[in-house]
Formats: C-alpha cells, sequence, structure tokens
C-alpha cells in the first residue's frame, strides 16, 4: 500500500462519511493562503476527536496549538451550547485566523483562545483554577510535549481524555538513539506515561492523507 492509497482513501472517507461542511472544508486551504503550514488533522481526524469529544459528553475541552482551528471547530462543534473550550496558541497571527474560522463556524461564543506561550498558560489555568479538563488535545510543537502532557493531567478531571497527536512520526519513535527533537520529545513524553500511575495509555499507528503517523489516547485515573 502506498500513500496515494492512504490519500485516496481518506478521500473517499471523507466523501462519505466524515461529515465536512463549507465551513470546515475551507479552513485548511484558507489557513495555507495565509502562510500557516498545511499540518492540520485531516478530516477523518478531525471527526475523530468530534466523536471521541461527544462520547464521554465532553463540557470542559483544553486544545494545545490551535493552528488555523481545523482541529478546534471540530471539537467545539461536539460541546453542548454551555460547553467551553480553551484554546491556547503561542502565534498571535495563528490564533486571529482560528478564532475568525470558529466565528465562521458559529462556534466563536463557546471558544477562548490564549495568546503566550503553553508553558505560560498552562500553569496560570493551573493558578486560576480553571477546569478541571474533561478533555485535552495536544497538537503543538512536539519538544515541549512531555511538559504538555503533565499539566494535561495536572488540569484533568477523574477519567479525563488525553490525545496528542503525532506520536510515530513515520516510524521514527522507534529510533531509540534519534537526534531528531520532535521524536525524542514523543520517546520522553511515552517513557513518562509508562510510569505515571496517574494515567493509563495507548498509541495506534495510523496512515492517510497525512501520511504515516499515530495518536495517543489517554484516560487520567
Ligand atoms: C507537524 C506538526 C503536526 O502537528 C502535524 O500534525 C504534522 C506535522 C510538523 O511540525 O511537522
Ligand atoms: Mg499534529
Amino acid at each position: 500500500m502506498q500513500p496515494e492509497t492512504w490519500q485516496a482513501v481518506d478521500d473517499y472517507l471523507t466523501r462519505t462519511i466524515v461529515g465536512e461542511d463549507d465551513v470546515l472544508r475551507g479552513v485548511p486551504a484558507a489557513s495555507v493562503a495565509a502562510g500557516l503550514p498545511d499540518i492540520q488533522v485531516t478530516p477523518a481526524q478531525g471527526k475523530l476527536l468530534n466523536v471521541l469529544a461527544r462520547s464521554i459528553h465532553a463540557q470542559r475541552i483544553l486544545e494545545i496549538g490551535a493552528l488555523g482551528g481545523y482541529s478546534t471547530i471540530w471539537l467545539a462543534r461536539a460541546l453542548q451550547a454551555d460547553g467551553r473550550l480553551t484554546s491556547l496558541e503561542i502565534n498571535p497571527r495563528f490564533a486571529e485566523l482560528a478564532a475568525g474560522h470558529c466565528a465562521a463556524a458559529g462556534v466563536a461564543e463557546r471558544v477562548e483562545f490564549i495568546v503566550a506561550p503553553a508553558l505560560e498558560s498552562l500553569p496560570r489555568l493551573a493558578a486560576e483554577r480553571r477546569g478541571p479538563f474533561d478533555l485535552t488535545f495536544i497538537d503543538a510543537d512536539k519538544e515541549n510535549c512531555p511538559a504538555y502532557f503533565d499539566w494535561a493531567v495536572r488540569l484533568s478531571r477523574p477519567g479525563a481524555m488525553i490525545i496528542v497527536d503525532n506520536v510515530v512520526r513515520g516510524g521514527r519513535v522507534a529510533e531509540a538513539d534519534s537526534a531528531d527533537p520532535a521524536v525524542r520529545g514523543m520517546r520522553t513524553m511515552l517513557a513518562a506515561i509508562a510510569s505515571d500511575p496517574r494515567v493509563s495509555a495507548t498509541a495506534v499507528q495510523t496512515v492517510g492523507g497525512k501520511g504515516y503517523d499515530g495518536f495517543l489516547l489517554a484516560i487520567t485515573s
């Protein structure tokens, strides 16, 4: 099987069962046109986030890394009207674009963007007793994922879900001696999770329109 097949199947699934509306369909191209990297989750992955959030009736969602707001919209649409999503984004230009996309998607009132490095926002959220969160989606710089994951656990309710994007990195996560900071970040995070009594986790390899990668799915105790 080849990447072209993965893309063709993703296209087929997107057309058939994912159910993107016109707003979501336009976000990736609008983000690229604004100069953002074309690295948002695929439609099928976005829908997975939406289904997972709905399955646990998530009312408080934390996102680390908004980019153009594509995953933000999928997650925010899983919320009831009184649910809230807090999205941490370091880049003010990205946050502004994401906020515009959330407004077009009709979820602006449910979404708050905090524009700062997440390692500054996360302790502030804890100090302000924000949360606890029912679901956290981590999709930001991979080097800081060990710290992001630790903060996500601290900010979670018992039985909360934590999802981390990009844990497989084309298979390179299995390379113990990798010098790639992203791979090292994921390996450090995975090793910490393995001996962390606060969580139980798995990771699943995926192929699709973004190639070969995978996500981590954890539940807090
Ligand atoms: C990259 C980041 C992502 O979150 C992703 O899903 C794919 C690629 C990157 O930084 O290359
Ligand atoms: Mg990602």
